[in-house]
């Protein structure tokens, strides 16, 4: 309530001190030691005289009130405007000091909030803020991702069709602190989830009483699978030659003993049988050897134009009885990147072994070595800030199907199995490629077309001390071979 400073609560604070003087004075007429009107003479005297001191205190205790008002409202902290020295004065300090450090901590904790929210939303984790009701009332990015669309206000059923997570969220909901369990998304693509669904503080600022906090374990779920499928896939690729070795064996033992020529054709399938388990080993040991160095990548500068080319030279053997082509061609801009010379002798070993093995008779394989000039989407930072160079090998082969293009460089996968496997294929090339990518922090893509043929292009960071463009295009045959 307001109380203003007006002339007759100032009077009325001034009759009210002098009220000790009114008695004594009021004694003595009495006493008739003073005449009545002498008294009252007096009195008013000591009224006004009141008035006059008290009149300033009082003034600068109306203004300080209505300072103190204007600043719960949030008005400007100005000093108030009362007279220097005196105690009203330091009470007025000593609020604006209260309203300083009011406002210190109002702007930590606007700061907290907002470092909350941050942290809210940028938590890799997907987490749903419930009401009562079992409304949405906020939800992260994280969730965002997960959910695909705004679901702001609507029931869990809604977006969370599964049984476990309702009744859990029911079961907080209606008292119970909290509950977790499992559950698999089957659309679009199967994933599965961790859940944790927690009861909540009272919050003034939000009406969420509960918290739900899914953890995404498909990728999990998906390397333990592959680690299974792994040792399930080597032992399988070994056990197959190892079974022939030994079968030739035995037979070379009993029953061929003494036949000549069984004896030569066997042996061969068995060098080639064995040929097959030492390529089997050797690429399983430079894969984990790849995936051992894949935290540190090459710094040195390596001619890869020159790589390319000696790989390409050594294909000559494949390529000729079938009539192919290998046209290379590297640009000078783009002939030196950083990386590890064998590894990538290796990458493009694969790459061009692949397009030659998995091209027609008749075709040509393109090899280009160029400064890129678009980089993929999900190109890293280290490809983003070097001057990136493509490695492009195309073929005109039957093209690989869509489905088959995520999991081409899971070690053992093939689209023809057959195919591979007689063509002396292990199946390990491309995760081989993969990993030395990676490792190289570069990128691979792959287009390709049923019907057409494939191009399995590789981004490098290119060294920066790069000569001038120069494009040459060297044909290794110069036609058909
Ligand atoms: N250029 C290509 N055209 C068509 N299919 C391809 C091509 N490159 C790879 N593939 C398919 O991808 C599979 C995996 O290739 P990868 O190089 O890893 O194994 P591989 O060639 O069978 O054996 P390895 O390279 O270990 O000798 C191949 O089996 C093949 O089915
Ligand atoms: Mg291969």
């Amino acid at each position: 309530m307001s109380r203003r400073f007006t002339p007759p609560r100032l009077l009325r604070r001034a009759f009210v001190l002098s009220l000790p003087s009114f008695a004594v004075l009021a004694a003595l007429v009495i006493l008739r030691e003073m005449h009545v009107l002498t008294a009252l003479a007096l009195w008013a005297w000591v009224v006004l005289a009141l008035s006059w001191l008290i009149r300033p205190g009082m003034a600068d205790a109306a203004r300080v009130a209505l300072w103190a008002r204007n600043l719960a409202a949030g008005g400007e902290n100005i000093p108030p405007p009362v007279s220097p020295d005196t105690p009203i004065e330091e009470i007025a300090s000593s609020v604006a000091q209260l309203r300083r450090a009011w406002q210190e901590r109002q702007t930590e904790l606007a700061l907290l909030a907002k470092w909350n929210e941050s942290l809210f939303e940028n938590l890799p984790d997907p987490l749903v803020l419930l009401d009562p009701e079992r409304r949405v009332v906020k939800f992260n990015q994280s969730a965002l991702t997960a959910f695909g669309r705004d679901i702001t206000g609507r029931d869990l059923s809604v977006v969370l069709r599964n049984p476990n997570v309702l009744e859990a969220a029911d079961a907080v909901l209606a008292g119970a602190q909290a509950r977790d369990g499992a559950f698999e998304l089957p659309v679009p693509v199967p994933r599965s989830f961790q859940f944790r669904i927690e009861r909540l503080g009272p919050s003034p600022a939000s009406d969420a009483v509960a918290v739900l906090a899914l953890n995404d374990l498909t990728t999990l779920k998906r390397m333990e699978q592959m680690r299974a499928d792994f040792v399930a896939n080597a032992s399988h690729e070994l056990r197959t030659p190892l079974a022939t070795l030994l079968g030739f064996i035995e037979t070379l033992r009993g029953p061929a003993r003494d036949d000549e020529q069984a004896r030569d054709k066997f042996l061969g399938i068995m060098f080639d049988q064995g040929s097959r388990m030492a390529r089997l080993v050797n690429d399983l040991l430079s894969l984990s050897r790849i995936e051992l160095n894949e935290h540190t990548p090459p710094a040195e500068s390596v001619d890869l134009g020159r790589i390319i080319q000696a790989g390409a030279d050594a294909l000559m053997p494949l390529t000729a009885p079938r009539q192919m082509r290998l046209v290379v061609t590297i640009d000078e801009a783009a002939r030196h990147v950083i990386g590890q010379a064998d590894e990538l002798a290796q990458l493009a070993q694969n790459l061009m072994d692949n397009a030659v093995k998995y091209g027609r008779d008749g075709t040509a394989v393109e090899v280009t070595l160029r400064v890129a000039t678009t980089l993929p989407a999900a190109a890293g930072p280290a490809l983003r800030d070097a001057p990136a160079v493509v490695l492009a090998v195309r073929d005109h082969g039957d093209g690989i199907g869509k489905e088959h293009l995520p999991r081409l460089t899971e070690r053992f996968y093939r689209v023809d199995t057959a195919r591979s496997r007689t063509l002396g294929g292990t199946g390990l090339g491309l995760a081989i490629v993969k990993h030395i990518v990676n490792r190289h922090r570069g990128k691979l893509t792959v287009e390709s077309t049923l019907g057409q043929g494939s191009v399995f292009s590789v981004y490098l960071c290119g060294a920066k001390a790069q000569t001038e463009a120069v494009s040459s295009a060297l044909s290794l045959s110069g036609g058909r071979l």
